[in-house]
């Protein structure tokens, strides 16, 4: 099958020197895009900036911005049967991007915020994609029912949610531990090394 997979984070400039970005390092959806190559499937990586190495045999685009990866996922998520969103997106870009660094004047400054549009939320409806659509959910409370929220929201078959709280599991992490959440049930899966735990998600993902 084919399948697409973002990942990592975004990076939002403020001015030539600065930018808003998270703490996503790409391990999981690396992880993913490896594993679905082991599997035997076509694989297009979309990823913001990350120190990994690309997995062998993986198709790349790389992106800096969330508008950026709005518009590569656009432009060929109809493509895939499979799309999963392991990237972790900005909510808000800056406003405006200054075209000189930004000098520091008083003692306080405001950023002015607009927010970014939602890949995941647009891939059904907007950009028209009919097969199967695999969220993630990083959440530090109420994980499962957030991420049940989301599941329906975005139209998704499933979103592998995790607890961002514990920083044993996560960002930046070798080790994850994943609900997996349906439109109608979830399932807890044990703690695992991320590469064993995206071949397994991957065989999960077939059968859906
Ligand atoms: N996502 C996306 N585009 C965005 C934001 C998020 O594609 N602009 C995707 C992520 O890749 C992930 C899922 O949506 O698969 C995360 O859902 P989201 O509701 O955006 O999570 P949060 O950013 O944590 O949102 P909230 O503030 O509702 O918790």
């Amino acid at each position: 099958m084919k399948v697409l997979i973002t990942a990592g984070p975004t990076v939002e400039a403020i001015d030539p020197v600065r930018f808003l970005t998270n703490r996503s390092s790409g391990k999981m959806g690396y992880a993913l895009a490896a594993a679905a190559v082991k599997r035997g499937h076509s694989v297009l990586l979309i990823s913001g900036p990350s120190a990994l190495e690309l997995p062998e045999g993986v198709d790349f685009l790389p992106i800096e911005s969330a508008a950026e990866m709005y518009q590569a996922v656009e432009s060929q998520i109809t493509k895939h049967d499979i799309a999963i969103f392991a990237a972790a997106v900005a909510d808000y870009t800056p406003t405006t991007v200054a075209d000189q660094k930004i000098k520091k004047t008083g003692n306080e400054m405001t950023i002015s915020l607009t927010r970014t549009k939602d890949i995941l939320g647009s891939a059904r409806e907007v950009m028209g994609f009919e097969g199967t659509l695999i969220g993630f959910a990083a959440e530090t409370e109420n994980v499962i029912e957030n991420a049940r929220g989301k599941c329906l929201r975005k139209n998704c078959d499933l979103v592998i949610a995790n607890d961002v709280s514990r920083n044993d599991i996560g960002f930046d992490s070798s080790e994850n531990e994943v609900t997996l959440v349906y439109p109608d049930r979830e399932e807890a899966l044990p703690q695992d090394r991320k590469d064993h735990l995206a071949y397994h998600l991957i065989e999960l993902i077939e059968e859906l």
